[in-house]
C-alpha cells in the first residue's frame, strides 16, 4: 500500500539525468556548474531544456552570452561533480579547483571538459522563460564522444547526495520508421 509522498521530494522519484556538467564563459573567464534538471525536447536537431537557480553565477553568464556546453560525467568522476555543484565560480576557478581540463569548443566559447565522455556544444533558442521558471531552451550544435568508452555508467540524481548509477543495457524491440 502506498502512502503520502511529501511533493518537496516528488523530484527523486521522476529522476532525471543524467547529471552534467555545464560550462559557460563571460569576459574570457570559465565556469562550471553540476546540473541534473535537463530533458531533451526534439530529436534533429537536438533541442534540450534546462533550469538553472539565478542563484547561480553560471545563470547570468548563460542569459548574456546564450551558449554553454553540456558535459556528460561517468561515476569515475562522481565526487568531483559534487565537489563543482558546492562552490561558485564567484568565488574559485573550479577547473583548477577540481582539477577538470578544459578543451576549446568548435563553435563556443566555453569549453569542453577532457575528463567527460561526452560533451555537447549549444547555443540558448528560447530564453523567455528563464525570467519566471529558470529554464532555457538549448539547440545542439555539435556533440562529441570518447569512441573508445563502450559502456560509460553516467549518474542520475535522487537528491540529498543520493545518486543511481547507470547499469545493465537491456535491448527491446522498438519501432522501425
Ligand atoms: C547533483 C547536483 C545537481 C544539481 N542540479 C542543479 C540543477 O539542475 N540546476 C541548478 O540550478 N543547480 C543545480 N545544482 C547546484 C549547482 O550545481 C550549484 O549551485 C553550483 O555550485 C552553481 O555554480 P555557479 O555559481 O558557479 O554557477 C546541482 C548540484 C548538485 C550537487
Amino acid at each position: 500500500m502506498k502512502k503520502s509522498f511529501p511533493l518537496s521530494k516528488v523530484y527523486g522519484l521522476l529522476e532525471p539525468g543524467p547529471v552534467v556538467l555545464v560550462t559557460t564563459a563571460q569576459k574570457g573567464r570559465s565556469n562550471v556548474m553540476t546540473l541534473s534538471w535537463l530533458t531533451m525536447m526534439d530529436f534533429m536537431p537536438p533541442q534540450v531544456g534546462m533550469v538553472i537557480s539565478d542563484r547561480n553565477y553560471s545563470f547570468a553568464a548563460l542569459k548574456a552570452t546564450k551558449q554553454c556546453v553540456i558535459n556528460i560525467p561517468t561515476v569515475e568522476l562522481a565526487a568531483k561533480v559534487v565537489s563543482v555543484g558546492n562552490s561558485s565560480g564567484r568565488r574559485i576557478d573550479k577547473f583548477s579547483a577540481f582539477g577538470l581540463t578544459p578543451r576549446p569548443a568548435r563553435f563556443v566559447a566555453p569549453p569542453l571538459i577532457d575528463e567527460c565522455y561526452a560533451s555537447l556544444e549549444c547555443r540558448v533558442t528560447d530564453a523567455h522563460m528563464a525570467k519566471r521558471y529558470n529554464f532555457f531552451v538549448l539547440k545542439v550544435l555539435k556533440a562529441w564522444v570518447d569512441p573508445t568508452r563502450k559502456q560509460p555508467r553516467t549518474l542520475h540524481h535522487l537528491g540529498k547526495g543520493r545518486f543511481v548509477v547507470d547499469g545493465r543495457i537491456i535491448t527491446l524491440p522498438s519501432r522501425k520508421k
